[in-house]
């Protein structure tokens, strides 16, 4: 497999600008005011697929966006990969914030990427990472060097909660029967550390509303007198944490796994400098639960964060008033064990509980999903390993994220195979927020790696 080098330089401008061509539909599915551009997304997915050589591409159609479905099959008795992305982008506000137009792609160098970037929504969460595994498609078929069968399912509301997903695949299990799923949705520690994702978090995100008054008052007239729904609001929401910033909700870590003193010893040994950590943020310390490390408490610690809070009067100057409702958007990152709907359940009661009287209480659970670990002494992580170890020239470090892919959890119970987790993307992409990125070295090397990934699967699978 020699020439995958060859073919990448030889392609590497048609590459990036077949991708930017896709970076440039603002599939938003957020927000229905984008609903065209993200239909207008899949088809153009879907004439991608057939160009990389897939025998069989289809829109398939659900209640929600549709998912894009290929497939090529050279021989039924040989091992079967299922790649899974998304062709679907989280909004790009606030955009004012960007420094250049989010669905107008540009290549910029940076000090992490000197050999540049792609700035746009979307460029690495998750069209760039999805589109290096078509890419990848496209040099194994043209050069004879596709090794098994492999299918692709692309779908549309991921950063919504992947809900026709879950209808999907529940109805198509035999369509989609695998060997393994590999997708590229996810992370590496850095550029020359290279990692594989060995876990995701589990999530519940809910939307409350506090009610006071029936109107908005005038807080002249009416302050001191009423319960005001934004001191209410606030002050419930700083009651779900305690002095050590433990979650306060009742029973909400009955079910979180603590991982054995050498477990924590192992992730200790992944390389993370704080003061980067720091600078990269610009913040003068780190801030969260006590008793343990920034990395554990972005992977195998859950957390409780207010996402959103609005409230009463935001325009210009002053408008005195006492809103008659305040609202919040709060997200739960769970751990493997703890049951999101469970979980749920447990933040409702637990914050109707605590409203004081004057004031009515809604909680509307949003959406979420179970967290995922996955061991590594499945073939499906070795041939993984040795993949990126022929390809950086040094054996990647397994390591547990803090992210969320929730259909993940789905598949392992649906289609009863293990996912892989090959993720390009460094933390500093800015994925979700203004001047999103996505390296092109780190683009470039998917597309290497990828081909490696099939070749070491099959062989082992087959031997
Ligand atoms: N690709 C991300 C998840 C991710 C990113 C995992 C980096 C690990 C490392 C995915 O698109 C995402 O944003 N997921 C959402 C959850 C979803 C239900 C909206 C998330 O994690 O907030
Ligand atoms: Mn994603
Ligand atoms: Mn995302």
């Amino acid at each position: 497999m020699q020439n995958i080098k060859n073919y990448i330089e030889s392609n590497k401008a048609r590459f990036i600008n077949e991708l930017i061509e896709i970076l440039k539909m603002p599939s938003v599915s957020a927000d229905p005011a984008f609903n065209q551009d993200v239909l207008n997304t899949s088809e153009a997915v879907k004439g991608f697929l057939e160009k990389a050589g897939c025998d069989h591409v289809e829109i398939c159609e659900t209640p929600g966006y549709p998912i894009v479905y290929g497939e090529k099959i050279i021989d039924p008795s040989l091992p079967t990969i299922l790649v899974y992305g998304h062709y679907d982008v989280q909004p790009a506000d606030p955009i004012e914030l960007w420094d250049s137009p989010p669905f107008e792609p540009v290549i910029k160098t940076t000090e992490i990427h000197p050999e540049g970037a792609i700035f746009a929504r979307g460029a690495c969460d998750d069209k760039g990472q999805m589109f290096m595994h078509v890419k990848a498609l496209e040099y194994m078929t043209s050069t004879g060097n596709l090794p098994c069968n492999v299918k692709f399912m692309i779908e549309g509301e991921e950063e919504v909660g992947s809900e026709s997903l879950g209808w999907f695949v529940e109805r198509n299990q035999e369509k989609l029967a695998n060997d393994v799923i590999l997708i590229s949705d996810t992370g590496m520690i850095a550029n020359d550390i290279p990692s594989i994702t060995t876990g995701l978090r589990g999530l519940s995100y809910v939307q409350v509303e506090v009610t006071g008054p029936n109107r908005d008052l005038h807080s002249g007239l009416y302050g001191g007198a009423v319960a005001n729904p934004i001191n209410v609001l606030t002050k419930m929401i700083a009651s779900l944490h305690d002095e050590n910033n433990h979650i306060t909700i009742p029973g909400f870590y009955d079910n979180v796994e603590e991982l054995s003193t050498e477990e924590r010893a192992e992730m200790a040994k992944a390389p993370f400098s704080l003061d980067n950590y720091k600078k990269a943020l610009n913040i003068d310390a780190v801030y969260g639960e006590k008793g343990y490390s920034t990395n554990e408490r972005n992977s195998i610690r859950p957390t409780l964060d207010v996402n959103g809070i609005w409230g009463g009067y935001i325009g210009e100057g002053a408008k005195t008033v006492i809103a008659s409702k305040a609202f919040a958007k709060i997200s739960m990152r769970l751990v493997p064990n703890q049951d999101w709907k469970e979980i749920t359940e447990l933040f409702k009661k637990h914050f109707e509980s605590i409203a004081p009287a004057g004031v009515t209480v809604e909680v509307k659970p949003h959406h979420g999903g179970q967290g995922y670990v996955t061991p590594i002494d499945n073939i499906g992580y070795q041939a993984a390993s040795k993949a990126y170890e022929a390809t950086f020239g040094k054996a990647p470090i397994p390591q547990r994220s803090g992210g969320s892919i929730p259909i993940v959890a789905l598949f392992e119970k649906e289609l009863k195979s293990k996912t892989i987790l090959m993720g390009f993307g460094l933390d500093s992409d800015a994925i979700h927020s203004p001047n999103e990125h996505f390296g092109i070295f780190n683009y470039l090397k998917g597309i290497e790696t990828i081909p490696l990934f099939y070749k070491y699967f099959t062989e082992l699978k087959t031997k």
